[in-house]
């Protein structure tokens, strides 16, 4: 049962989960949400439906309450001829791990009575999003930047969402979203700016330890504005205290696109908050976040984690999204090419990544720009 929302700067600042709930009012950080007196036996577990919400105890619904679902979750974890592991989210509803996110952020929304719902997006959240609106009944803007593939505006307005094309990139578009749900009274589901996304996302955590027998030895990931792995991230702080896990913990590692790495930039130098990097460009359009507000936490999970952050260009995450492709029949994009070519980067460099290692495919490439 969530027992309160906690601010991820200062714990001391709380809030209630029974009313609807943006950032902490005092420090405008991102809000976590804390469970008190959970039990969640693993036997139990097991003998549940494989969906994402076999773990609701530890999710923010009631006993008795339907999720705003489309089956999200429970994607496969598929092995690699090199021993790697492929966590393949494109097999998620709408093609993407954003799923997991907006079906918690959607299910609580609705319940606490949202008129309406909007979000900036590189294209993937937006698409998830959408779908879930249009599953719950309520209306949908996405404001995405103008040069977004056209597939993925296609698929929101399918879904019956307002799509707004606007200059520049996400986080410009996070500007609009905030101006529009002001004036509008709709509800702004952007990354980090509620707190139930990170929890769909923390399934990706639950489900790794489930699928190995234990937490897996390396994780990379593909990092735009980093809740994936924080998300994760305290999905193992969760396990352990439930008893699923001991004090051991993934080396954690983040890739970003060498044309847009404010995380790595930061890691590098040792900073606990990332600048934005400007005029930010990548053609993986999920990694082309310039700056966001879950940059301490990525930072910090990275550092506690033992980590590494690493930049890869487009042409490397190119090569290795098709080698996917190609040799393992996986429909991976380039952020899921990105991953591998960071693992073969980092063991060049002679970095120690202890197995089980695991790479994310976080979305599928038949919505992406159409190539040769
Ligand atoms: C395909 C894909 N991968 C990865 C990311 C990065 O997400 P985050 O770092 O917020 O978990 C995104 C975000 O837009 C995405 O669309």
């Amino acid at each position: 049962m969530i027992s309160h929302l906690e601010c991820s700067r200062d714990a001391t600042h709380r809030c209630s989960p029974h009313a609807l709930a943006t950032v902490c009012s005092d420090d405008g950080a991102p809000l976590l949400v804390r469970y008190s007196g959970a039990v969640l036996r693993r036997d139990a577990v097991l003998a549940r439906p494989w969906t994402m919400w076999r773990y609701r105890e530890m999710l923010p619904i009631a006993d008795d309450e339907e999720p705003v679902s489309l089956g999200e979750g429970a994607t496969p974890l598929i092995s690699l001829s090199n021993g790697a592991f492929v966590k393949d989210e494109a097999q998620n509803p709408t093609g993407s791990f954003k799923s997991r996110g907006m079906s918690v952020a959607v299910t609580v929304a609705k319940r606490l009575g949202v008129p309406a719902l909007v979000a900036p997006s590189a294209g993937n959240a937006g698409g998830a999003l959408s779908a879930y609106g249009a599953r719950a009944g309520l209306h949908v803007r996405v404001y995405v930047p103008r040069d977004t593939p056209g597939l993925l505006v296609e698929e929101m307005q399918s879904y019956g969402a307002d799509v707004v094309l606007v200059d520049g990139l996400i986080d410009g578009a996070g500007r609009f979203a905030a101006e529009y749900a002001r004036e509008s009274g709709a509800f702004n589901v952007a990354t980090f700016r509620e707190p139930y996304r990170v929890e769909g996302k923390k399934t990706m955590g639950y489900e790794l330890v489930e699928q190995l027998g234990g937490v897996p030895g390396t994780i990379v990931y593909p990092t735009g504005g980093g809740t994936g792995l924080v998300a994760m991230w305290k999905a193992f702080e969760e396990l352990e205290q439930l008893g699923w896990i001991d004090t051991k913990r993934p080396v954690m590692v983040a890739v970003q696109a060498e044309g847009c790495a404010p995380i790595v930039r930061a890691f590098d130098r040792g900073e606990e908050s990332a600048a934005r990097v400007e005029d930010g460009s990548t053609k993986m359009w999920g990694l082309r976040v310039p700056g966001g507000i879950g940059d301490r936490l990525a930072l910090r999970a990275l550092r506690e984690s033992h980590g590494h952050a690493v930049a890869v260009s487009d042409a490397a995450a190119d090569g290795a999204m098709r080698e996917l492709h190609r040799y393992e029949g996986i429909d991976a994009t380039e952020e899921g090419g990105a991953t591998l070519a960071a693992l073969r980067l980092l063991l060049s460099r002679g970095a120690t990544l202890p197995a089980p290692i695991v790479l994310f495919n976080t979305a599928t490439s038949l919505k992406y720009a159409p190539r040769a």
